[in-house]
């Protein structure tokens, strides 16, 4: 049986905590194992193209102005920047060099046009650049039931909280797609839309004095329309959403925990729900390597890998533990409580650093790399990326047929 393609978005609240960056990279450590395809949906800065030194021939205005194949605007390193050939199966897609308005800003129909476009790239691994933010060039790339690759970092806190927002967002949306107006949902439910819709917005209006997060939404829901399954496919889709995230520029578990960590799963707690499962990927140093490479477009995991820290067979197993800890995830996860939830974090930091003590970025690209591909192998398609991204209009079907 073919392996299900998987299709990993990397999001964060603002620019400049290194996403393109750890896109870039993630995307060349995967491709090591099996062929993979980066794409970047950052439009307006063409990032990618600016750190890689590579001509591009056809990039995203092909695709979008001249009816190219998306596969015909993959682009593959040149001999020149990988030599031993170690990256022959990676390819990139660039965002046009220019701001193209109508490309940069994408109308729906685009955005249908290019998730259909993503979903058929034949590749084993598809990573999304996306733009930071949270308008829907952002939020229609994400995945239907995780939350992809969130990147934030210590060194700037308001980027935390917004990594926070893009996991509210995403939940929204699905919510807002299963009660639109003239969704069948309605047919057997004897409450107007405007009701529902009115209690939505009071839950994603973090302004009003009555606010209340997701698991307040999902009580006073089933106040409304009692035992109707509209309510076990809300509390599904909240309860089963995964969080990822990785920290860039680590500098240290005391301050990683305290001005990033803690308040990204406060604010999750607070805001959006108290059960959904929050995962720490890994993390990246800073390293002036890794910024000199950018500087120079040739990315730093394509440099001559001179370290011999750990060995990849010692890393991977490293990598398979600590998934999570289980134990203390499912505790949290029966009674929530803030304070576990936080506990559980902090533990998988010590344990994280206790595997990491003294790599190199070279090894934090593995170990998240590793992690990933453990996750990807061990547990369901739509925990971690998703097979394939839906359209806004496929939602609230896809949301039916997950349910379990
Ligand atoms: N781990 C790191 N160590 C050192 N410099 C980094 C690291 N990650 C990113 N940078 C630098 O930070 C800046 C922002 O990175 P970039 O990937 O462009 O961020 P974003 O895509 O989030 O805007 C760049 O100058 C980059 O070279
Ligand atoms: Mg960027």
């Amino acid at each position: 049986m073919k392996k299900s393609k998987r299709i990993i978005p990397i999001s964060s609240g603002k620019g400049g905590v290194g996403k393109t960056t750890f896109a870039l990279n993630y995307a060349l450590a995967l491709s090591r194992h099996a062929p993979t395809v980066l794409v970047d949906l950052d439009m307006g800065t063409s990032s990618v193209r600016n750190l890689i030194d590579t001509p591009v021939t056809r990039d995203l205005y092909h695709f979008f102005k001249q009816g190219r194949p998306l596969a015909d605007c993959v682009t593959q390193l040149d001999r020149r920047l990988d030599p031993m050939r170690r990256f022959v199966d990676f390819g990139f897609v660039a965002a046009p060099h220019d701001v193209i308005d109508d490309v940069t800003n994408m109308s729906a129909e685009s955005r249908d046009a290019l998730i259909d476009a993503i979903n058929g790239l034949d590749a084993s691994y598809v990573v999304l650049d996306l733009k930071s933010g949270l308008d829907p060039n952002v939020i229609d790339f994400l995945p239907f039931s995780n939350s992809g690759i969130l990147i934030f970092t210590p060194h700037l806190p308001a980027a935390t909280v917004a990594a926070s927002q893009v996991v509210k967002a995403m939940l929204f949306r699905k919510l807002r797609a299963l009660f639109a107006t003239g969704s069948e949902i309605y047919n057997d439910l004897s409450v107007p839309p405007a009701r529902i819709h009115a209690l939505i917005d009071r839950a994603e209006d973090t302004y009003d004095p009555q606010a209340i997060n997701l698991d307040g939404f999902i009580e006073e829901l089933s106040g409304i329309v009692g035992g109707h399954p509209a309510i076990k496919l809300v509390a599904h889709a909240v309860h089963f959403f995964r969080v990822h995230f990785v920290l860039n520029l680590f500098s240290g578990i005391k301050d990683s925990y305290e001005t990033a960590i803690k308040p990204f799963t406060e604010n999750i707690l607070q805001r959006v729900s108290g059960r959904l499962s929050i995962m720490n990927l890994g993390w990246i140093i800073a390293h002036e390597d890794i910024d000199r490479a950018n500087n120079r477009r040739v990315p730093v995991l394509l440099g001559a890998d001179r370290s011999q820290k750990s060995p990849a067979t010692r890393l991977t197993q490293l990598a398979r533990r600590h998934l999570g800890s289980r134990a203390l995830a499912s505790r949290a996860l029966q009674r929530p409580d803030p304070d576990q939830y936080l506990e559980v974090q902090l533990e998988t930091l010590r344990n994280l650093n206790d595997d990491l003590k003294n790599a190199g970025y070279r090894e934090n690209f593995k170990y998240i790399v590793y992690r990933s591909l453990h996750i990807m192998s061990s547990m369901r398609v739509g925990d971690f990326g998703d097979s394939r991204l839906f359209k806004p209009s496929e939602m609230r079907h896809a949301m039916a047929r997950r349910q379990r």
